[in-house]
């Protein structure tokens, strides 16, 4: 297939390029890079053969979007395009509208045009807010009740597809979408070709592979005093490589009228301590903790149920042992002292 992936250059975006050029599919990719990497796009020329071509575009660029869709004629879009920083949505929600809603709406104008028939979209388990404690793990039919603006973009999102989907169906044009709603994304291709490069960055693991190899003087524990065994919040991390495969899975089984949606995690959840301890383990380095007070926002226990994804599409995580996926993102981040620019 030809796949439009938006946000192509970004972390998990990059990944999902190079699982589709794996699997013999055409890759348009498509970013503003504004937190995306052209660099992503270079390393992955060699593995193409001519099937990978990059556009430097913003998805809010109406006629810049209608263009690319009429003249590629994707089979498939994958949406990633979206700014993601939980914090940052709730100091400058206006920004995160804009981009990930508004953007997506020109993305899905100009897929109506092009008739494009199938779109998987990024959404998040930030929908579903702090579950309720007798839905963790976290199945698909839990109230979506987001506890952020970035949380309500994904959610919005998913809504707009869904109302998107039936206008579709009743003009008689084939369409079909399915979101994914990630849990915690975690570490790099290990092959080593790509990887997480985020500025700033703020996630758990990265953080503290960032301290083992003395590039911060400490890690912070957002909260000790939270209800879980050892007192720190527990997440389910799903390794980036997975979720790429996930991705192909959902597009290969989308047919006209599909409008599925699919928990992304691998179903167990790991508290900040237990990371802390991988990453010494793993790095065999040691560096100073310090215990925090609760950063706002963070619920205490989330981790997800993949039962749906697993029996539907027969996907499941392969990469479930901590240490393999914390070992992953530390090669990369060691070698690449500066990400992309090292
Ligand atoms: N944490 C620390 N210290 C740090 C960084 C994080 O203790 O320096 C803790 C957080 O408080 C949280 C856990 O580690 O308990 C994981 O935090 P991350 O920032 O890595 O990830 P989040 O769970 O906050 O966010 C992730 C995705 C978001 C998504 C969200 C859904 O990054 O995009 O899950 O809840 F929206």
């Amino acid at each position: 297939m030809r796949v439009l992936v938006t946000g192509g250059a970004g972390y998990i975006g990059a990944h999902a390029c190079k699982a589709l050029l794996k699997a013999g599919h055409e890759v348009v990719s498509l970013d503003n890079c504004y937190r995306g990497h052209a660099a992503a796009m270079d390393r992955l020329m060699p593995l193409a053969a001519g099937r990978l071509s990059f556009i430097k575009a913003d998805i809010c660029d109406e006629p810049m979007m209608q263009r690319v869709l009429r003249e590629r004629s994707p089979d498939a879009v994958m949406h990633f395009a979206a700014l993601a920083y939980v914090g940052e949505s709730v100091d400058q929600p206006l920004l995160y509208y804009r981009n990930n809603v508004q953007g997506m709406m020109t993305l899905l104008e100009a897929c109506r045009l092009a008739k494009t028939p199938r779109f998987v979209f990024s959404s998040s388990c930030a929908t579903y807010g702090q579950p309720p404690s007798d839905m963790i793990p976290v199945p698909e039919h839990c109230p979506q009740a987001p506890m952020s603006p970035y949380g309500y973009t994904k959610l919005v999102g998913e809504r707009l597809l869904a109302d998107f989907a039936e206008a579709q169906a009743r003009a008689g044009v084939t369409f079909g979408y399915t979101c994914l709603r990630y849990f915690n994304v975690c570490g790099s291709d290990r092959e080593g070709i790509i990887g997480e490069d985020h500025t700033p960055e703020t996630h758990l693991i990265p953080v503290v592979i960032q301290a083992a190899l003395g590039r911060r003087s400490s890690v912070a524990i957002f909260g000790t005093d939270y209800p879980t065994p050892d007192g720190t919040c527990i997440r389910d991390y799903v390794h980036v490589e997975d979720l790429a495969d996930a991705h192909i899975a959902a597009m290969n089984a989308i047919k006209d009228k599909t409008a599925s949606a699919y928990n992304l995690g691998i179903g167990k959840g790991y508290s900040v301590r237990q990371i802390i301890e991988v990453v010494r383990k793993v790095s065999g380095r040691d560096f100073k903790v310090v215990e925090e007070p609760r950063r706002a926002g963070d619920p205490p226990a989330v981790f997800a149920d993949p039962t749906k994804i697993n029996r539907e599409l027969g996907w499941r995580a392969r990469v479930t042992d901590l240490s393999e996926i914390i070992a992953s993102a530390y090669r990369w981040m060691e070698k690449h002292p500066k990400g992309y620019a090292s």
